[in-house]
């Protein structure tokens, strides 16, 4: 098991559901948490409205043999996140495999044809991004495979799309008629919903939060005790030392980090194209935002044990611990606001006034969208608008807990080479805050000023704590010198040809050149070394010269080293009357380009997903149309086998 923490618990589900009395178990196959959140928000409802028995589970934490022996009479929910192009997320991947395999077999034994899983009921919820090519295949596949296998579904499968940005009304819309059919298929009579935590969260006042069991911070047992021990992963993060950091360029409204993340030492390895996760820390303002506006700031720093009142309920941070390293290490306090958070909330406000408004918030999707949504406020800025400061003393801690994702590490590409750097990673990130027309803050990307704040730090930077980030930065109780950052490694497909003499093209506006940084200081290298370099062609893109032009004085010496090889076109956008992107170069090169790949060239895509990635594919198929006298139909087609053939690969976001 990747997940050494967890060795030794029973992989059974059906027995585990036993044990505890469970009728329904909500299964989810989550990245960045939004699938396990809708996870728990269901197993709450089904167990507020209807009365079900229900527990969460990490599709990761069980075995599917015995998928044939579920009861009839209990249900399975599976909320699955597609991931990339069309890939399961990581928990998933052993479930999909094992439920994917043509000629998967159960505990009884029965082939596919004898529909082993017709005793199955089964509830399903995808959540993608439509503007991947394979959207919602996670949920797709899975009915399909269930339907193969026998398996009755219970409402319809459900897809939310984050693409379009309605992921939260889609499943919202999604989940009532669903509720309908699964409660008259299994005979459930709804009942007026009433709120019962899920955690206990009791006061240790016999506790000090200075005694080394307690948790101030540390994601798990082996940084309590001061050991960094591997592997490092999603799970146990290393706390590396920043070796170098500084910003590449500063402007009004954004500046551009570049750090150097030093790994030796640690087992983590990575190669050229790989992803590194940052664990972030949350704003001490916000922190103290929360904290106050819950009524906890006076026993902020008091230690409090926090368990499952059930015995299935997971607790997603180590215990003991204190409600201010709760909500700065362990809680997504700057997130939006979802309207059933609202709903769920508003029995619990400090008047009946708010809880009228409030409960209309909840109802009325328009009138949340312009009173929430638009405004991009987080939770705590919202309850304090809303009650002018005064204190929501009346909200159960477990509420927030169960109510607010778990902080998620935020991954970025890697901007150094492997072979030249093993043991040091670069990474490249905007810093940005963006202001909207009437809103009454302005939302700050959480991960990337927690970087500028450890990198105004390792400067010494007069104001000595502007992100809250007291144990962060040195670890808890000062384990910890210096400027350090918990990371881990993800391993991705965006790799550079292993022969170098292949040519290469890469397109990359913005901090898209992340990868592309380490993609052509890995041919300098090998050039330096005397091996033969296939042409490198960048096509780059920023606003202005003197203004974001990241590395320029890199790219110059790989130039001197490469010589003709190596060719870097920049796009300045804002410089002319007109925009000038990317896409305008690579029109201007088309015939090189296209020249190229019917050599066999490697295209390479990195930045963002929904309007640059997609602009580049559509003009790629313009070109080949064009330069080899074919249709669009079957240019487009030769883009897509170039895909499937990893000649075009994609490290997009959105
Ligand atoms: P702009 O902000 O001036 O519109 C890096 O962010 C660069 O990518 C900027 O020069 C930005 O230009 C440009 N950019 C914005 N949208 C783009 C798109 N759809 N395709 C390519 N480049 C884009």
């Amino acid at each position: 098991h990747a997940n050494g923490l967890k060795a030794g618990k029973s992989r059974n589900f059906i027995e585990k559901m036993d044990e505890s009395g469970k009728n329904c178990i909500v299964f989810y196959g989550s990245q960045t948490g939004t699938a396990e959140d809708y996870a728990s928000r269901l197993a709450k409802e089904g167990a507020a409205r209807f009365g079900l028995k229900t527990m969460v589970a990490d599709l990761e934490d069980y075995d599917f043999e015995n998928l044939d022996q579920y009861p009839e009479d209990k249900i399975v929910f599976f909320v699955l996140a597609t991931y990339g192009e069309g890939e399961p997320t990581d928990n998933a991947v052993e479930f999909y495999e094992f439920v994917s395999n043509e000629d998967v077999t159960f505990s009884n034994g029965a082939a596919a044809e004898e529909k082993p899983l017709s005793n199955l009921n089964f509830v399903a919820f995808g959540l993608g991004n439509n503007t991947y090519e394979h959207y919602n295949s996670m949920v797709r596949n899975l009915n399909t495979f269930f339907e193969r296998l026998g398996g009755n579904r219970i409402g319809e499968a459900g897809e939310g799309d984050d693409g379009a940005g309605t992921m939260e009304e889609d499943f919202l819309a999604w989940k009532e008629p669903m509720w309908t059919a699964l409660a008259a298929h299994m005979n459930l009579e709804e009942r007026e919903a009433v709120y019962e935590p899920v955690f206990d969260v009791v006061d240790m006042p016999n506790m000090d939060a200075e005694e080394d069991t307690v948790y101030l911070g540390e994601p798990n047992k082996y940084h309590l005790e001061g050991v960094q021990k591997g592997p490092h992963n999603a799970h146990n993060p290393y706390i590396a030392p920043i070796a170098e950091s500084k910003e590449l360029f500063s402007a009004d409204d954004r500046n551009c980090l570049h750090m150097e993340i030093d790994v030796a030492g640690s087992g983590i390895s990575y190669t050229t194209g790989d992803h590194i996760a940052i664990w972030p820390t949350n704003a001490g303002k916000e922190v103290e935002r929360l904290l106050r506006v819950l009524g906890l700031e006076p026993k902020r720093h008091s230690v409090i044990k926090v368990s499952g009142l059930d015995p299935t309920a997971k607790v997603p941070f180590p215990s003991p611990t204190t409600y201010d390293a709760v909500v700065r290490y362990h809680m997504e306090i700057c997130a939006p606001v979802s309207r059933q958070m609202v709903s769920t909330l508003a029995a619990f406000s400090p008047t009946d006034e708010i809880k009228a408004e409030m409960t209309k918030m909840g109802e009325d999707k328009d009138y949340f969208h312009a009173k929430v949504a638009d405004l991009n406020v987080n939770l705590a800025q919202l309850l304090e608008i809303l009650s002018n400061g005064a204190p929501w003393d009346k909200v159960p801690f477990s509420l927030m807990i169960e109510g607010l994702h778990k902080i998620q590490p935020r991954y970025y590409s890697i901007s150094s080479s492997s072979v030249v750097q093993p043991g040091k990673i670069a990474i490249t990130a905007i810093v940005e805050s963006i202001e909207r027309p009437g809103a009454p803050h302005i939302v700050k990307g959480v991960t990337t000023n927690y970087l500028l704040a450890l990198k105004q730090k390792q400067h010494g930077d007069p104001n000595p704590d502007p992100h809250g980030l007291k144990y962060a930065l040195t670890g808890p109780r000062n384990k910890y010198d210096g400027v350090h950052v918990p990371v881990h490694v993800r391993h991705s497909n965006f790799k550079l040809p292993s022969d170098p003499k292949k040519p290469i093209i890469m397109v990359g506006p913005g901090t898209g050149v992340a990868p592309f940084r380490a993609f052509v200081q890995e041919r300098a290298a090998q050039a330096e070394k005397g091996e033969e370099v296939g042409r490198t062609i960048l096509f780059y893109g920023c606003r202005r010269r003197q203004e974001d032009f990241l590395y320029e004085k890199e790219w110059e010496t790989h130039k001197e080293t490469l010589g003709d090889k190596f060719h870097c076109h920049v796009a300045f956008s804002r410089e002319g009357p007109n925009k000038v992107y990317v896409q305008h170069k690579v029109q201007e090169y088309a015939d090189e380009i296209n020249t190229l790949l019917e050599q066999k060239a490697y295209f390479y895509v990195c930045g963002d997903a929904a309007s640059m990635a997609r602009e580049v594919n559509a003009l790629l198929i313009k070109i080949i149309a064009e330069k080899r006298g074919v249709s669009e139909a079957k240019a487009e087609e030769i883009v897509k086998s170039m895909r499937a053939s990893n000649q075009y690969q994609e490290d997009v976001w959105s």
